[in-house]
C-alpha cells in the first residue's frame, strides 16, 4: 500500500490518521519547496493567515494556473476549486470576458491617480440595478470598505459605539477584531494582538439570533450606538443562517434608536442575486458594503448609501476617506466584465439551482448513511457541518471537535482532485463555470471520502 509515501509528504505525521483505504496522496514537492521559500519572505510563508493550511493537512499548494472552475498547483496536480479565491470568482477563473476587458484596459496604463470613465461605467452598472445604493465610493478591498462605513456611520450619528455578532467577519481593521466576552452583552476584547483595549471597548459584540441581547445593549447605552454591523448572511464561521424575522427585528431596532444597520455584503453582495442579502431578505440597510467579486478577482471593495447619508463623506462632507489606488482602471474593468455577465438573464437562477442539486444530493447521501452531517446552504454558498442539528444561528453552536471531521475530509477531497479552503469554518462556491460533469465528480470525491471520514476512530 502506499501508506509510507503518504506519511513522508506530510509534516505533522503524529496525528495523521491512516486508513487503508485512503487515496494515495497527490505529490506537493513542489508546493514544499515554494513555501520552505515562503517562510523565509514572510510570517508563517504567506500573506494570508488561513493560507499556511494551519487547520488541515500538509504542506499548502502553491497555485499556478486557473480556468474556468479548474486549478492547478506547482506539482502539476489538478483541482475542482470551490474556494473561488474566497468568493470573488463567481464566473470562474480567466473568464475570456474577463480577460478580454482587463487585458485591453491594461495597455492604456494601470493608474493614474485621476478619475476615469471606466469608474463611472462599473457605478452605473451597480446603481442602476440595485435599490439599496444611491451613491458609492470605490475602496481597494472589503476589510476598506467596511472600516470606512463604520467611520461614516460614527460621523452621521455622532455616536461611538458600534454592535457586532459573534462569528461575523468584517475584516482586519481595529474596530472589527474583536471577539465576545462571557455575557449577554459585553464590552469586545480584542482578538488580536496589537488592537489598543479602548478601541475594543467601542465594540459590543453580542451573539447572533438573539433579540434580547440586542435589546439590553440598547438599554444599556441609549444614544450611544452608531450602528449594528452584520453580514448580509454570516458566512465566515460556518454558515449561520439568520430568520428572516431576526433581520427585520435588526432593522427596527436600529430605526427606532437612530442607529444605522449596516449590511456587509462582502461575501453576499452579488452572489445571492446581484442585490445581494438586502434584497434576498427584502430589508433596506442604511449602509452596504461590497467587495469580492464586485473586483472580479481584482481588488475592489465599495461602499455605499443614500445621497444624503454619502454627502457627509469627503470631500462633500466630514468624514475623511481616501486611496492611492481606489477606483484603479484596471480593477474597475475587471468588475465591469464580471457584473455584466451577472446581469445577463437567468444567470443566479443556473447557478443556485445546480447549487441546490448539489447540496441536495450530498445531504441525501449522508441521511441514507446515517452520517451526522448536514450540509448548509443559500444561493450558490454551502457549508458541510459534521453535526445532526437543523440549523445552527450561532458560532457558540459549532463544536470545535467537529474540525477534526473536516480535516481528514479536505485530506481526501484534495487526493481526489477537489479543492476546499483550508479550514472547516469556511464556506464553498459554486461558480458559473462548474457544469454537471464536475459537480458530479465532486460529488462521488465527497461520497468516498465522507465513507473515510465516518469509518476514522
Ligand atoms: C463579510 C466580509 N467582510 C469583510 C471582509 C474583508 O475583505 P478583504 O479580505 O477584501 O479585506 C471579508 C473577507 O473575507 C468578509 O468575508
Amino acid at each position: 500500500m502506499m501508506l509510507n509515501s503518504i506519511k513522508k509528504i506530510f509534516t505533522s505525521e503524529e496525528d495523521y490518521p491512516l486508513n487503508d483505504k485512503s487515496k494515495a496522496d497527490i505529490s506537493r514537492d513542489k508546493s514544499a519547496q515554494l513555501y520552505e521559500k515562503a517562510k523565509r519572505f514572510f510570517p508563517g510563508g504567506v500573506n494570508s493567515p488561513v493560507r499556511a493550511f494551519k487547520s488541515v493537512y500538509g504542506t499548502p499548494l502553491f497555485i499556478e494556473k486557473g480556468e474556468g472552475c479548474y486549478i492547478t498547483d506547482a506539482d502539476g496536480n489538478t483541482f475542482i476549486d470551490f474556494c473561488g479565491s474566497w468568493g470573488p470568482l463567481i464566473l470562474g477563473h480567466a473568464h475570456p470576458k474577463v480577460i478580454e476587458k482587463v487585458s485591453e484596459t491594461i495597455t492604456q496604463g494601470m493608474s493614474f491617480g485621476a478619475p476615469t470613465a471606466l469608474e463611472n461605467e462599473l457605478a452605473e452598472l451597480i446603481i442602476s440595478n440595485n435599490r439599496f445604493v444611491e451613491k458609492i465610493r470605490f475602496t481597494s478591498s472589503g476589510t476598506e470598505a467596511v472600516m470606512s462605513a463604520i467611520r461614516l456611520a460614527r460621523g452621521y450619528t455622532k455616536r461611538d459605539k458600534i454592535i457586532k455578532f459573534e462569528g461575523c467577519y468584517h475584516g482586519h481593521s481595529d474596530s472589527l477584531l474583536v471577539k465576545a466576552g462571557s455575557g449577554l452583552v459585553t464590552f469586545g476584547e480584542t482578538s488580536s494582538a496589537g488592537v489598543p483595549t479602548p478601541f475594543a471597548a467601542e465594540t459590543l459584540v453580542l451573539p447572533l439570533d438573539d433579540k434580547e441581547a440586542l435589546e439590553q445593549a440598547f438599554e444599556q447605552f441609549p444614544d450611544q450606538i452608531a450602528a449594528v454591523i452584520i453580514e448580509g448572511v454570516p458566512a465566515n464561521n460556518g454558515l449561520l443562517l439568520q430568520s428572516p424575522e431576526y433581520i427585520e427585528f435588526l432593522r427596527q431596532i436600529c430605526t427606532t434608536n437612530g442607529s444605522l444597520l449596516i449590511f456587509d455584503e462582502v461575501i453576499t453582495g452579488f452572489r445571492l442575486g446581484f442585490e445581494g442579502a438586502a434584497a434576498h431578505y427584502g430589508i433596506t440597510p442604511d449602509i452596504v458594503t461590497y467587495g469580492k467579486i464586485i473586483g472580479g478577482g481584482l481588488p475592489v471593495g465599495m461602499y455605499g448609501a443614500s445621497a444624503e447619508i454619502m454627502s457627509h463623506i469627503s470631500p462633500d462632507g466630514g468624514v475623511y476617506q481616501a486611496g492611492t489606488l481606489s477606483g484603479n482602471p484596471v480593477a474597475m474593468a475587471a468588475g465591469i466584465a464580471t457584473l455584466t455577465e451577472l446581469l445577463k438573464s437567468g444567470f443566479y437562477k443556473d447557478l443556485n439551482n445546480k447549487t441546490e442539486e448539489f447540496r441536495a444530493s450530498i445531504q441525501r447521501f449522508a441521511d441514507a448513511r446515517n452520517y451526522k452531517f448536514k450540509v448548509f446552504g443559500i444561493g450558490s454558498i454551502f457549508w458541510f457541518a459534521f453535526t445532526q442539528q437543523e440549523a445552527i444561528t450561532k458560532a457558540s453552536d459549532i463544536a470545535h471537535e467537529s474540525m477534526e471531521k473536516f480535516k481528514i475530509l479536505h485530506r481526501e477531497l484534495l487526493n481526489r482532485g477537489i479543492y476546499f479552503g483550508p479550514s472547516g469554518y469556511e464556506v464553498g462556491f459554486v461558480s458559473g463555470a462548474h457544469t454537471k460533469v464536475e459537480l458530479e465528480k465532486a460529488k462521488r470525491a465527497i461520497f468516498e471520502s465522507l465513507d473515510l471520514v465516518f469509518q476514522q476512530k
